[in-house]
């Protein structure tokens, strides 16, 4: 999970179910991301994978080293769920056919599959983990 505070300012709280409003600092960006709430960092112990479903979003959450990732929680191949997979050295591994992303970009090392893992962009805050949908 990148920490995308520096580039972000909070501009309010409590909007509905959104928690954070953010505005980007670089004008050249879009103009604003909304990030919700998706789990407690302490939900997640370290090197585990665990699955959140937020909004109709299935998004499994890797903490590596105490840094977190958030990639979309079924594989690309054929749908296997990813929260059962393995973390090899920064790779996860599908458990079904053993296609290999890269937990950072959610880019295929190795297929079978093809197609990327979506990647959600969020930040730690207060002992929180927010993504951006
Ligand atoms: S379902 Fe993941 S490699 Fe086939």
């Amino acid at each position: 999970m990148q920490n995308l505070s520096s580039r972000f300012v909070n501009t309010s709280k409590n909007k509905g179910s959104c928690l954070f409003r953010f505005r980007r600092t670089n004008p050249n960006e879009e103009s604003a991301m909304v990030l919700y709430l998706l789990c407690r960092i302490d939900e997640v112990q370290e090197n585990e994978l665990k699955q959140f479903n937020l909004k109709g979003n299935e998004i499994l959450v890797i903490n590596r080293n105490g840094k977190f990732y958030c990639l979309q929680a079924r594989c690309t191949h054929a749908g296997a769920p990813l929260a059962e997979g393995e973390l090899e050295n920064g790779v996860l591994k599908c458990p079904w056919h053993g296609s290999r992303f890269n937990i950072e970009t959610g880019e295929v090392v190795r297929g079978p599959a093809k197609k990327q893992l979506r990647s959600y962009d969020g930040i730690v805050k207060d002992n929180n983990l927010f993504v951006e949908l």
